[in-house]
């Protein structure tokens, strides 16, 4: 097959997976309210089952198909919560298996303790871990939950125990913005890299743009009252840009708005019904699902994915990132 990309040269190399849209968390910015206290060992109890998920099977033949349509470099596993799924392990086996060169996964970390040796022992190459304030309080706030002191452990013990961990904090004005900081004194003393991502109007928020957006300029003057630092080059198709602090470390941010990185983007989305995205932009998934034995109509669905791709601006879709899979 000859591979697919767009007027603009763009092509998928990068594919994030959502194993469920079940979580145990409630973050402000993905479940669209005002976090309230979760229930997050029962959730997660009820296996955080969604029943109209694909398969395992549907997995491995879909991620199969893309791949031999368009070669891919990174496959990230996402959710809701990726480790809520029982297929975790098992495909990222199944990814490395297919000589993806970069496998990685999207966590907010709460079960990550058990996993750990599964994890190590596959090989994966990078755990993001969401976490957007080190104290009760801006947890409470940003996730619904407030046991900052967990999620904190864990990190640390991922860390000691070798896994390739990097931290992402999504700010939000008037949420989280006085935890700029404090996030990155946590992460320079574990010595692992801090992203900070700009919030992003999305779901039942798709108009509060105005209301959260705490841009990269606004982050960059909050570090900035503490710590010199100097810009880093941008690699192609990366969506993070990032900055070296005068005395060691790196931070990153990923600027949606402020610096929209849609004229080099290489990522494409599947998320857990069999559906595939070409942007966070679009509103309407495309059924993948059905078409594992149709060579011609997989790869018409793709190249309706890559029409997705906005050209200059990110304008948010109506469906949160649960759905569409961070
Ligand atoms: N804006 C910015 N980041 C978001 N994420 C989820 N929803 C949003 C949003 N509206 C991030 C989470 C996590 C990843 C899955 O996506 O923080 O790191
Ligand atoms: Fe769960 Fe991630 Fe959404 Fe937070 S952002 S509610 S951790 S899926």
């Amino acid at each position: 097959m000859t591979i697919l990309s767009d007027t603009y040269g763009r092509r998928f190399q990068k594919l994030r997976v959502s194993l469920t849209n079940q979580c145990n968390f409630n973050c402000i910015y993905c479940v669209g309210k005002e976090p309230v206290a979760g229930p997050l060992v029962q959730s997660a109890r009820s296996g955080g089952s969604d029943s109209s998920s694909i398969g395992l099977k549907e997995y491995q033949n879909i991620i199969t198909k893309i791949h031999q349509a368009t070669p891919l470099k990174q496959i990230r596993f996402t959710g809701g919560e990726p480790l809520i799924s029982p297929y975790l392990i098992g495909l990222i086996n199944y990814c490395k298996s297919l000589g993806i060169e970069n496998v990685g996964l999207t966590t907010n970390g709460w079960y990550l303790e058990n996993k750990m040796k599964a994890l190590l022992e596959s090989g994966i190459d990078s755990i993001n871990i969401s976490f957007d304030g080190i104290s009760d309080e801006y947890i409470q706030r940003m996730a619904g939950h407030s046991q900052a002191y967990k999620v904190k452990q864990t990190i640390k013990l991922a860390v000691s125990a070798g896994l390739p961990v990097k931290l992402n904090a999504v700010v939000m004005k008037g949420k989280n913005e006085a935890e700029v900081l404090p996030l990155l004194e946590f992460a320079r003393k574990l010595n692992i890299p801090l992203r900070y991502i700009e919030y992003m109007s999305m779901g039942d928020l798709h108009h509060s743009k105005n209301r959260y957006l705490f841009t990269q300029d606004e982050i960059l003057e909050t570090i900035g009252t503490r710590y010199n630092f100097k810009r880093l080059e941008r690699e192609s198709g990366s969506t993070a840009k990032y900055w070296e602090l005068s005395n060691g470390g790196v931070f990153g941010i990923i600027a949606n708005y402020s610096a929209p990185f849609c004229s080099d983007c290489n990522r494409l989305r599947l998320d857990s019904r069999g559906k595939i995205y070409g942007c966070l932009s679009s509103n309407k998934g495309i059924e993948v699902k059905q078409l594992i034995d149709n060579d011609d109509k997989f790869k018409n669905a793709l190249k309706e994915a890559l029409g997705q791709k906005q050209t200059l601006h990110f304008t948010g879709s109506t469906l949160s990132m649960k759905y569409i899979g961070g």
